[in-house]
């Protein structure tokens, strides 16, 4: 009788002790999941929201295709998302302080960013082109010797009227946004402007009465390609690589693409360079 009571003892003991720590296991699954669901935060990332039709405001919001593909990738990711305006040299300012997870604003992947800052792998291909008024002398990258340009301060464009200017030159003119640098333009303060190829043809296409017009000279500027810009080491940049890989291959980057370019995009090109 008493062995029997031990024996009854022993199993309930142990059995607690199975519960227990099947419950407890449960729990610590439970808990798992409700950090990761935690840590699948808010991200903030930055734009220059005056690149149409990369990014830009309307009624109060910022728009663009670049805001589509990141909603694309982060949801890809897992991630909500707050895409917000800061303007274009505040975004190394907030991205060298950590204080946004990403920027994306049809930033360029070069050697002198790489130093600072992680880039994901591209997701645009682009070139510099120059927008001059119709009937303009100039006809190709050489022509803009002599002339006054105005570019995007600290951008591709500027390094591109430098490199036919000199990196000096007084008559490159810098402007914050490149919608003023074209209103330059349209009064004749500059002669040209050089910004990426999408922002100018975007802008004469949907400025026909303005009389203006797009040259491209490949010989004079080089093929670039647009990547999210990341803090240096930042953890989540292979995260939105493999969802921005994933948005490519499943067919969200051309739905995307068509509907802002009305095109289809050169894939292989992109994919080429992953
Ligand atoms: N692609 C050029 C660069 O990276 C210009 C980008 C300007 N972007 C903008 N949102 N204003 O230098």
């Amino acid at each position: 009788m008493k062995k029997k009571f031990i024996f009854m003892l022993a199993l309930l003991f142990s059995l607690t002790m199975v519960l227990s720590a099947c419950g407890s296991s449960e729990e610590k699954a439970n808990k798992e999941k409700s950090d990761s669901k935690d840590s699948k935060k808010t991200l903030r990332v930055v734009t220059a929201a005056e690149y149409a039709p990369f990014e830009y405001m309307e009624n109060g919001k910022v728009v663009g295709f670049d805001v589509d593909l990141v909603k694309a990738v982060a949801k890809e990711a897992g991630y909500e998302v707050k895409v917000e305006h800061v303007g274009w040299d505040p975004i190394f300012v907030e991205i060298e302080g950590k204080r946004a997870d990403f920027a994306a604003s049809a930033i360029t992947i070069n050697d002198d960013r790489k130093q600072s800052y992680d880039f994901a792998t591209p997701y645009f291909l682009s070139t510099n082109k120059i927008l001059v008024k119709e009937g303009s002398p100039i006809k190709t990258g050489a022509d803009l010797k002599d002339k006054k340009v105005a570019v995007q301060n600290a951008t591709t464009g500027q390094s591109a009227a430098e490199s036919i200017l000199g990196k000096n030159s007084e008559n490159i003119k810098k402007y914050d946004a490149i919608p003023l640098g074209i209103m330059e333009l349209k009064t004749g303060g500059v002669d040209a402007v050089v910004a990426d190829n999408t922002v100018v043809e975007e802008y004469v296409k949907n400025n026909p009465n303005d009389k203006l017009k797009v040259i491209e000279d490949e010989k004079a500027f080089e093929a670039e390609f647009y990547g999210y810009l990341f803090p240096k080491g930042s953890k989540l940049t292979a995260e939105i690589e493999v969802a921005l890989k994933a948005v490519i291959d499943n067919g969200t980057y051309t739905k995307i693409y068509k509907e802002w370019f009305g095109v289809e995009p050169d894939l292989e090109k992109l994919k080429a360079q992953q």
